[in-house]
């Protein structure tokens, strides 16, 4: 596996795979890999002939007080994941490769509505950050197909939704989110949690899980579930962000008519902020 740090390099090695009549896979990270980004590569080793993955910690995407200055780095342990996982190339430019003429200037690219609640209201501009970048990549490698985690459930629709609204001839694949042995989706951010509160964060699955269930069974009063929900994760020692049921294709709040549906919910452990979700078929 080569790894490249220009988009010169990044386009003559995609190249010359092209002319080899290669199909093109692409899975985009911020690196700190871990088996939920392994399992992505794996994936793409699947369905193409030559993956691409890019480590990149994007600084369009993180608030003025988020974790910008301490995401970790860990690159020779990267390199060993994404060769392990059958990874051919890694793309992994600096700031001033990806954004050489700053980021006050650069040209955005912004998803309406599917970015505005849920994560967009408490990271304002969040998605417009992950839009942008996502852009960038794809018209950087021209990928056949990219690959995403549906941990990042409202990310994965932002992305569906530009590479819908701009014509952009990919095809955009979820992977089902990988999670530790009791229950907690695999994150980088996990790093962050201490012993006591690493033993806590499960909690956030479980309630979601509880609600899927209760729906399952036939529970139609979804604002009480909710409510009892914000309670458990209370008690677990989250701080809420949100917890909500949507409509799982548009995102907005779930009517009685929708049968296909997605519980999501954000919520600090200490200082660290944990997402989850659950997809779910109401009948
Ligand atoms: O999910 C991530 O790791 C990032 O948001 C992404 C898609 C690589 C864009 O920076």
């Amino acid at each position: 596996m080569n790894t490249v740090k220009t988009v010169r390099e990044l386009r003559a090695a995609v190249a010359r795979a092209r002319s080899e009549g290669k199909r093109i896979g692409l899975v985009p990270t911020m690196g700190n890999l871990h088996s939920g980004h392994a399992a992505l590569v794996v994936k793409a080793a699947q369905r193409a002939d030559f993956v691409v993955a890019s480590i990149f910690v994007n600084p369009l995407q993180f608030g003025p007080t988020e974790d910008l200055a301490t995401y970790p780095r860990t690159l020779p342990a990267d390199q060993e994941t994404l060769l392990q996982a059958g990874c051919h190339l890694l793309f992994a430019p600096s700031v001033e490769e990806m954004y050489p003429h700053g980021m006050e200037d650069q040209t955005l690219v912004s998803v309406p509505h599917l970015s505005e609640g849920l994560c967009g209201a408490s990271r304002p501009g969040h998605f417009d950050g992950v839009a942008t970048v996502v852009s960038k990549l794809f018209n950087m490698v021209q990928p056949d197909l990219a690959i995403f985690g549906q941990k990042d459930f409202q990310q994965l629709a932002v992305i569906r939704a530009l590479v819908r609204d701009l014509n952009m001839p990919i095809q955009i694949i979820g992977e089902p989110t990988v999670r530790a042995a009791d229950g907690l989706a695999l994150s980088s951010r996990n790093g962050y949690l201490s012993e006591e509160q690493r033993a806590a964060a499960p909690a956030l699955y479980r309630v979601i899980k509880h609600i899927a269930e209760a729906i399952h069974i036939g529970e139609r009063d979804l604002n009480l579930l909710l409510a009892n929900g914000v309670d458990q994760l209370k008690a677990a020692g989250f701080r809420l962000d949100y917890l909500e049921i949507r409509n799982a294709t548009t995102l907005r709040p779930t009517t009685e008519e929708d049968h296909d549906l997605v519980i999501l919910a954000a919520a600090y452990m200490g200082s660290t902020r944990l997402i989850d979700n659950l997809h779910l078929t109401k009948e």
